[in-house]
């Protein structure tokens, strides 16, 4: 008897450490936040058109500021950890009131810029070719009518915020701009390409003359991604 009682209070014993030891295996695992995507190129690979520092503060510290914040907020609701951004920012109204202003600030800030480190290229520039450029000289005249509207809306941006090429859900190419880190995505357009017209994107070497940065940046263009946009959008 005496045994008996020996051999239940070990096994007591063995299932207890097993049951402690296995807890951190059995917490269900949390969603992986989100992370800042590496620069596909140096900082000063761009240079003389956008300067290292510039990339540099803009990716390290602008971009990771938006997912830290972005991070922030998908941690008080669980529910949408499993929802990638581009979901979030076509839907905000499934989105908590308490975290939707933060989600469609941060959650934009870094799709939009998750797309312009992509878009963009050293020894880029020239001229998209094929189906986009069939249909950006449908749309708006030719090349340069295009990269002309392109800019003045840029320009015209007031404040902080970003121009567009987006298709819509016809599958036509419109130009627009949005304010602060909107996505196109929010009114239902498909971002093809964009140039972020926040003066931490351009003020050091350019100052005040957005102009001057809206024209040098078509120098930087990643047409061959930008195609891959494009054809992504019309599928
Ligand atoms: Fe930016």
């Amino acid at each position: 008897m005496r045994n008996f009682i020996q051999f239940l209070y070990r096994g007591m014993v063995v299932i207890l450490i097993t049951f402690f030891l296995l807890i951190p295996f059995a917490t269900p695992a949390e969603a992986a936040p989100v992370e800042l995507p590496p620069l596909p190129y140096d900082y000063d690979a761009l240079a003389p058109f956008i300067d290292a520092e510039t990339m540099q503060f803009h990716h390290d510290k602008h971009h990771a500021a938006y997912i830290s914040k972005l991070n922030e907020a998908l941690e008080k609701h669980t529910s949408l950890q499993n929802q990638s951004t581009e979901a979030l920012l076509k839907d905000l109204s499934q989105v908590p009131e308490d975290v939707r202003k933060t989600i469609q600030n941060n959650g934009g800030g870094h799709l939009n810029h998750s797309m312009f480190w992509q878009i963009m290229k050293p020894q880029g520039g020239g001229t998209p070719t094929g189906a986009l450029a069939e249909a950006i000289n449908q749309t708006f005249g030719s090349f340069e009518s295009f990269q002309e509207q392109f800019n003045q809306a840029g320009l015209g941006q007031f404040g902080s915020g970003w121009v567009w090429l987006v298709s819509n859900p016809q599958g036509q190419l419109q130009i627009i701009s949005t304010a602060n880190q909107d996505s196109p995505l929010m009114q239902g357009l498909y971002p093809v390409m964009g140039n972020d017209v926040w003066e931490h994107a351009y003020y050091l070497s350019y100052r005040n003359r957005r102009a001057d940065y809206l024209s040098n940046w078509w120098n930087v263009v990643n047409w061959p991604e930008i195609e891959k946009r494009y054809a992504a959008a019309q599928a």
